[in-house]
């Protein structure tokens, strides 16, 4: 299956420097051509306007870091799943462990923003993964049992939706899990699709923590791993350029 590598730029870019990083992307597909992978930059939303006028008609796709369950109203501060699709945003992500820690967001929650994600038509990149306590107490599988269980919507499919396995304690810190235990879990989310949709073979999972241009090409390289969910490397185009060319399906 075609990899999809994701920038999640986070809380980072003032207006120029999320304008430089889009063209210096849309510069590099243009001229080095397809890198294999299909490309998605989520910047922060108030920059999805100028993001989105160099992105729109290009290869590189536009999505948003969060949405609100409602569709309008008394939510100050909120972001639609309405209002990011008429921006151009094709994906969102949702449950991010960012948003699950600083924000109080359950997997309830998250559910109801991966529905009112597809319900505007954006494909829903959901976010699971554990901490480094659960892990060192041998609990990952069984939260990430829970935490798929709890966050899918109803009507799961491949095309509006997407798996993100984010280990908590691997973003951001340069550590990565171990290429088994990458596997490990990967296969474990795939096992569980099955019991929500009959696309789960077609379910994109993606691996999101510290991936960059050294290790990209193992970490996608194993099975069930569909592409990445990349933070800080996706600052530097070049550095993210090279993640998506490190594809090898
Ligand atoms: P890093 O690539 O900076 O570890 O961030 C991963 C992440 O949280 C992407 O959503």
């Amino acid at each position: 299956m075609r990899a999809l590598i994701a920038g999640n730029w986070k809380m980072n870019t003032l207006r120029r420097d999320a304008e430089a990083l889009a063209l210096a992307l849309v510069d590099l597909c243009r001229n080095e051509g397809d890198p294999g992978a299909d490309l998605l930059v989520c910047p922060p939303a108030i920059m999805l306007q100028a993001v989105g006028a160099i992105t729109q008609g290009t290869p590189v796709a536009l999505g948003a870091q969060d949405c609100h369950t409602a569709e309008s109203g008394a939510h100050t501060g909120d972001i639609s799943a309405a209002m990011l699709a008429d921006s151009g945003c094709s994906h969102v992500i949702v449950g991010h462990s960012e948003r699950r820690a600083n924000h109080g967001e359950n997997n309830a929650m998250v559910k109801n923003k991966a529905a009112a994600a597809h319900g505007k038509g954006l494909t829903s990149i959901i976010c699971v993964g554990e901490t480094l306590d659960q892990r060192d107490g041998g609990e990952t599988l069984a939260v990430i049992t829970d935490q798929i269980a709890g966050s899918l919507p109803q009507q799961v499919t491949a095309a509006n939706s997407v798996i993100a396995y984010e280990p908590v304690w691997a973003i951001g810190t340069g550590r990565t899990p171990t290429i088994q235990q990458i596997a490990e879990v990967h296969d474990h989310i795939r096992s569980l699709l099955t019991k929500h949709t009959a696309d789960s073979a077609a379910i994109r999972l993606l691996y999101g923590g510290s991936v960059n241009p050294g290790n990209a090409e193992e970490i996608l390289a194993i099975e069930n791993v569909n592409g990445g969910l990349v933070g800080g490397a996706s600052l530097k185009a070049e550095d993210f350029w090279a993640i998506c060319g490190s594809s090898a399906q």
